[in-house]
């Protein structure tokens, strides 16, 4: 598509694990003579699968130039689109879904969703946005009762959705065609005519892969390094593609999507007698959270099974059910049973190499015959699952009596496993307590799996797979007793187990303050106007660096990277490299012609290690090649030869141990913390770790730099949230002064913090390869390599003592604080500090201490992400708040209020003076808002009533800084030019991530110079026009961007009054002709100078921030103890945004901002190899929350009333701190476990660390099934992976 042009498609991962290059795809199909349209992934797409196919882009719907599709128009306006990364493919999934089904339920619009991730929206707005097709297609409905004038969008005059004017189906795409062959430069591709053509293929390519969804096969290609010099692809045989209903059960051609196959049992659970339908059923339950839309659109039934990946959920559940397979050759067809001998290990099966799977048959179920599937994953949908099972019982008709049994489980090897001894163990038995106790004592056996698995987790997979039989054995029960056999009844406390959690669509109410009834209709400041580009992503005209077109002769660097964590480099032979064809150059330290290294606060770091690696994914050297594939292919060609190093670790205990710590190492402390131990009633020591989080946006980092060819000047096209720094760097590598690089930041496709200092390294590998080569050079990183070689958030551990009174209030506390922060300092230093500035969240402890320690390890640097530390400073606080509640036995809500800050003048730990007041407004709005005291005692009741589930709720105040605490960043610069015709263009140093800096810029310049926002543009960031700008961080870009708007405004309204008042009736653009021709400027540069922000660390003391910005959030949550999966139920919000400049961004980043929280607690987990290696490398591995995660109930209300004189128009920065109540998910999951553990006589304390993962709630929620599973003694194994 880029070579057509067409970059409105967006390549987030190339793996199928995000969506945001989803297109429609539409066929005909000559079985049903229809024309069938489905969301389908682009990049696992191979170009000559399509022939045939209609393919339809963003860009094939709807353009600002002609006509927006009214989807475009609708995401636009309802403020779904922030950065926009994500933005064409929501579109895309939602007008396929539009052109199936012109009336989409909610349900229908959930589900087309699954399969696309946005990092900055948390999803709310985008469904708010396509719920408004639920009416009809000509009708507007409003899907929450929320949706309306006075809300954060309107729908007036919106354009309805009219199906005639869709594409039509290109007519001469509707002809059959023979055998096609294509031939690329390394693959041969075979697309048979029919099924004997396939089978001649088949029979003289026996190494040849059968390709058809591409979802295995291709990203085996992509990450894994699989060749295939020659595929078959079947996909329009149709033979493969029938499906077809016999009196025993349905047969499904192998080639059947997974969606087809969902949509004909959906329809036959439906019509058919459920005794009949069981299986389908099961089948059901698996294929509704089996992957998202657009793979099970592609992915098929015969590619599900032959591949042979005990992660993929089909096989179990087919096994179980006693389905068959008709394979066929040229020598004849078999049918042989879909069981453990039909695989061979992962991977391969026992199908002949001239062997096709035709059809696979699923039989009806019989009466006295009963079926289920589970499956559990990190992210309950659109997730590998980590164990899956199929499990079928027969009985002897009319009884109780258990005549066979077959149990199959997925995730527990390289290969499905049949318990064969525990069903064989329980034949004759009568379905019982006895019967259960028995098969857990056998399953427990033989389910066994060895602490160094590949893949991990082994005791947690290990009792889901009893926890799955206990669920197995319940709903059995329930069966026979509903069939009238008199088994016992299940304690009625226990059914809520058998209900899967509903996945459901998020509704929420926005409360905002309304500007004043006397403000001007025409000024914007204050109302929730959509982000200015809104219109240009939605409809994917949007550019990011990636979207530029080439220049001539561009070349493509490619990073080659360390792969051990400590050692000497002895050797690098690249000859290899510069033979693949395309190759150009190798680079590595000594073609750096100025400094190989990034200095930052007399920090300075390689670019190109030289002589020593002090991590995996280091970079040692690059790749310069004619295109991407080759610099790629050359890269992988380049041998490194190390001489490992000693010590190596990675972990913050070890490096404890190895006293391995940056400098400085801070301390803040106020009081007399050990005084103050000597008077409390209670201690309590303990300890919290907090795990890392990767930033994850969806456009991955990356830039163009192009030689302008006279006296060294360069120009970067670059994502960088700090274009002076990226300019400042390129100059010290080049050796050339910072006025001759210019860096263009048109704007990112998300930053989070993650595009401040690792893209400046980039960018100045990528300029050494255009100075060397005298060409143009783009990097653009792969996902994994990003995820590999930028890292993310710290992970923190708190040590802390701290000391109370019997009624909750703390009087000490002292609390240590250790980050890992990788093999280079970067910012580490400042995101402790930040934390320990954090320490005291709400709270006036008396007496509190905090020591920061950064430890040094062998890992990718730690770096920037949103909330700098904060969170982590808070969170450990918010625990020990969390222990003291539980250790008094009083309600945490309480012990919150009483340590919490009242006095009108307050004091800060670092003695910084600030008014509590607000903060106290938005925790009382907060539980009141949330209802939160009957809702606990609902919690109390449903914990009573429920064993194997149970619920938890949580309330967290906040108190964030704002500002960098290094004073001289605080600081804004903005140049706005008035052109002769009236039309203004603002420059500023902020760079837009999505966060809406420019909309806000236009919105201000707007009320001052008193024209239309639709006269303001803003074309870019470019050090040219505003030098020296501080990143857009700490949430103080648009403080600070806002507040130069305003100067640079201010100034030109200034050379204009005397104009003004001469000809006060005369237009704006006619004040500017004669301005002009009066000969005033009009072109003025604003600046600001923020707060001298501080800190004095040995005195303990400073204003480190301009202000605070509060809030309170409030959470429920429920946990299925016997899976460990858990639904967040419902959040309230409560935000102190002073006097919000735009209520719809500042809503937007508040419920962004928590959802990245909500990933940050309970989902995201890194995992690294004992060698120190990142596992965890794109969207497969690393599950970042998805639209099931959001609360069904998500409520964000803007503090009213609230007022902020230091900032630009009273308003307030919000970026970072609602990342830190995604705690309250948290704590509330933890007070769902404790439930759970006094179920089994646990009252005492537990720990448990973030993220709250579904490994960690299961074991932490003890019962008879865990008792089962030996712990291996840890130290005593090389586990699969470490928590660093
Ligand atoms: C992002 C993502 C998420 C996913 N999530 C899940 C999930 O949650 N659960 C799950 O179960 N799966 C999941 N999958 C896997 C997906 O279901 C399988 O990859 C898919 O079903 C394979 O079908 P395909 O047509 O794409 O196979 P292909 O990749 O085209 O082929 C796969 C293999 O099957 C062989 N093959 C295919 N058809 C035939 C035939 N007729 N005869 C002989 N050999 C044949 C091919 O030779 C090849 O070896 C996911 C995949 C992706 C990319
Ligand atoms: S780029 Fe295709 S799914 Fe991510
Ligand atoms: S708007 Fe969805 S990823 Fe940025």
């Amino acid at each position: 598509m880029s070579a057509a042009r067409l970059t409105g498609t967006k390549y987030g991962c190339g793996s199928g694990g995000c969506g945001a290059c989803t297109v429609m795809l539409s066929r005909y199909d000559p079985l049903s003579a229809r024309v069938l349209h489905c969301s389908a992934n682009a990049c696992l797409l191979p170009v000559v699968s399509l022939h045939g196919a209609a393919v339809v882009t963003v860009e094939g719907i709807g353009s600002t130039k002609t006509k927006l599709h009214p989807v475009q128009e609708r995401i636009a306006k309802a403020h779904g689109s922030q950065c926009g990364f994500c933005t064409p493919g929501m579109v895309m999934s939602m007008y396929t879904l539009l052109r199936n089904q012109p009336q989409p339920s909610l349900e229908d619009i959930r589900e087309a969703l699954t399969g696309n991730l946005c990092r900055c929206t948390g999803y709310r707005p985008i469904v708010d946005g396509f719920k408004t097709f639920c009416g009809g297609p000509s009708t507007l409905c409003n899907g929450s009762s929320d949706v309306s004038q006075t809300s954060l969008f309107h729908m007036n005059g919106v354009l309805p959705l009219d199906p005639s004017q869709d594409l039509i189906f290109p007519p001469e795409l509707m002809g059959g065609g023979g055998r096609l062959c294509f031939q690329g430069n390394r693959v041969k591709w075979f697309s048979p005519a029919d099924l004997s053509d396939l089978l001649e293929l088949r029979a003289a390519h026996p190494n040849a892969p059968l390709v058809v969804g591409n979802t295995n096969v291709g990203p085996n290609m992509m990450f894994k390094g699989d060749v295939h010099p020659l595929i078959i692809s079947p996909g329009s045989v149709m033979e493969l593609h029938t499906v077809s209903w016999g009196k025993k059960g349905v047969t499904f051609g192998s080639a059947c999507s997974l969606s087809e196959v969902k949509e004909e049992l959906q329809g036959a659970v439906g019509r058919l007698d459920p005794e009949e339908s069981r299986v389908f059923q099961a089948l059901l339950n698996t294929l509704r959270c089996l992957a998202g839309k657009q793979i099970r659109n592609m992915a098929t039934v015969g590619g599900n099974i032959l591949s042979a990946d005990p992660k993929y959920d089909l096989s179990c559940i087919l096994a179980a059910a006693d389905c068959t397979l008709q394979l066929v050759s040229k020598g004849g067809t078999r049918e042989v049973p879909l069981n453990e001998k039909f695989f061979a290990g992962f991977g391969r099966t026992h199908l002949r190499a001239d062997e096709v799977l035709l059809s696979l048959h699923i039989p009806r179920s019989q009466p006295w015959e009963f079926v289920s599937a589970f499956r559990q994953a990190q992210r309950r949908e659109f997730a590998f699952s980590i164990v899956n099972a199929g499990m079928k019982v027969v009985f002897k008709e009319g009884t109780d009596t258990v005549q066979s049994l077959s149990i199959f489980y997925g995730g527990m090897g390289p290969t499905l496993l049949r318990v064969k001894r525990t069903c064989e163990g329980l034949v004759g038995m009568s379905w019982n307590e006895g019967l259960l106790e028995e098969a857990c004592r056998l399953l427990a056996e033989e389910v066994a799996l060895p602490p160094t698995a590949h893949g991990g987790k082994t005791e947690f997979r290990s009792i889901l797979s009893l926890s799955f039989f206990f669920k197995f054995y319940m709903q059995v029960v329930q069966e026979l007793r509903e069939k009238g056999v008199g088994v016992a009844d299940l304690p009625l406390e226990y059914l809520s187990a058998l209900k899967p959690f509903k996945n459901e669509v998020p509704q929420g109410h926005q409360t905002f303050q309304m500007v004043s009834e006397i403000q001007s209709s025409k000024d914007p400041v204050g109302r929730p106007r959509v982000h200015i580009a809104a219109f240009q992503q939605a409809t994917g005209e949007a550019k990011y660096y990636d979207d530029l077109p080439a220049v001539s002769g561009e070349l493509f660097v490619f990073m080659v990277t360390s792969t051990r964590a400590h050692a000497k480099i002895i050797s690098m032979d690249f000859s290899e490299a510069l033979r693949v064809p395309g190759a150009v150059t190798f680079l590595s330290a000594r073609d750096v012609p100025g400094q190989n290294r990034r200095l930052w606060f007399n920090n300075t770091e390689e670019l190109f290690a030289e002589e020593e690696v002090c991590c995996v994914g280091q970079i040692i050297g690059a790749v310069v090649a004619e295109s991407r594939e080759q610099a790629k292919r050359a890269a992988e060609r380049v041998r490194v030869t190390y001489d490992d190093l000693s010590p190596v670790f990675f972990t913050i205990e070890e490096a404890i141990q190895h006293q391995s710590f940056f400098n400085p190492k801070r301390k803040l402390e106020r009081g007399n913390v050990d005084e103050a131990f000597g008077k409390v009633d209670r201690i309590l020591e303990g300890e919290m770790y907090m795990g890392g989080q990767e930033h994850f946006y969806m456009e991955t980092q990356g830039l163009i730099a192009v030689p302008r060819g006279e006296d060294g000047e360069m120009d970067l096209y670059v994502a960088t949230q700090h274009a002076a720094f990226t300019q400042e760097v390129v100059g010290h590598t080049l050796g050339v002064d910072s006025n001759k690089i210019t860096c263009h930041v048109k704007r990112l496709g998300g930053g989070f913090g993650g595009k401040v200092m690792k893209i400046a390294s980039l960018s100045a590998i990528a300029a050494t390869a255009a100075y060397k080569t005298g060409r143009a050079v783009r990097c653009v990183l792969d996902r994994g390599d990003d995820m590999l070689i930028t890292s993310g958030r710290h992970p923190f551990l708190g040590k802390y003592k701290v000391g109370f009174m019997n009624d909750g209030t703390i009087l000490a506390a002292d609390i240590t604080y250790y980050s890992n922060g990788g093999s280079t300092l970067d910012e580490s230093s400042f995101i402790m500090e930040k934390a320990l500035l954090h320490m005291d969240n709400g709270y006036k402890i008396p007496n509190l201490r905090g020591h920061g320690l950064v430890c040094k390890t062998h890992l990718p640097s730690y770096t920037a992400f949103r909330g700098f530390g904060g969170p982590q400073g808070l969170t450990i606080i918010e625990s020990i708040l969390h222990e003291v509640a539980a250790e008094c036995g009083l309600p945490a809500e309480e012990v919150r209020a009483v340590n919490m800050y009242s006095e009108e003048e307050s004091y800060t730990h670092h003695r910084q003076p600030f008014c509590p007041r607000d903060m106290v407004r938005c925790w009382d709005e907060c539980l009141e808002k949330s209802d939160y005291s009957s809702r606990r005692l609902a919690v109390q009741h449903f914990n009573a009533t429920n064993r194997w589930r149970k619920r938890g709720i949580c309330a967290v105040p906040l108190k964030f800084g704002i500002g960098f605490s290094k004073g001289f960043y605080n600081q804004g610069a903005a140049l706005v030019n008035i052109y002769k015709d009236g039309s203004v263009l603002v420059s500023h140093g902020g760079t837009e991530m999505g966060q809406g800096i420019n909309t806000k810029a236009v919105q201000i310049a707007s009320r001052i110079l008193g024209v239309p926002m639709s006269s303001i543009h803003i074309k870019e960031t470019c050090t040219g026009n505003v030098p020296n700008a501080a990143p857009s961080a700490a949430s103080f870009g648009t403080d600070a961007v806002g507040m130069a708007v305003k100067d640079a405004c201010e100034k030109l309204m200034k050379r204009l009054e005397p104009v003004m008042k001469a000809y006060p009736k005369w237009t704006w653009s006619q004040w500017i002709v004669e301005a002009y021709c009066q000969k005033i400027s009009l072109s003025a540069t604003g600046f600001f100078m923020g707060p001298h922000t501080s800190v004095d660390w040995e005195k303990s003391e400073g204003a480190a921030y301009y202000y605070f910005t509060f809030g309170a959030c409030c959470s429920e949550v429920e946990i299925d103890c016997l899976t460990g999966d858990h639904k967040n139920i419902r959040t309230d919000i409560v935000m102190d945004v002073g006097k919000s400049l735009n209520p719809a961004l500042d809503v937007g980043q508040v419920e962004g901002g928590f959802v990245q929280g909500l990933g940050l607690y309970t989902i995201e987990e890194l995992q690294f190899s004992p060698d120190g290696a990142l596992r965890t490398r794109g969207p497969n591995q690393y599950k970042i929350p998805a639209l099931c995660d959001i609360p069904p109930q998500l409520n964000v209300h803007l503090l009213a009333d609230s007022q902020n004189p230091n900032a630009i128009y009273s308003s307030k920065g919000i970026g970072e701190p609602p990342v830190f109540f995604g705690c309250t998910l948290f704590f509330a999951i933890k007070e769902a476990i404790a439930a759970a553990r006094r179920e089994s006589g646990l009252n005492g304390r537990f720990a448990l660390s973030s993220p709250a993962t579904v490994e960690k709630i299961r074991m932490a929620c003890v019962d008879r099934f865990t008792e089962m599973v030996p712990c291996p003694e840890p130290g005593s194994f090389t586990p699969w992976a470490i928590n660093v």
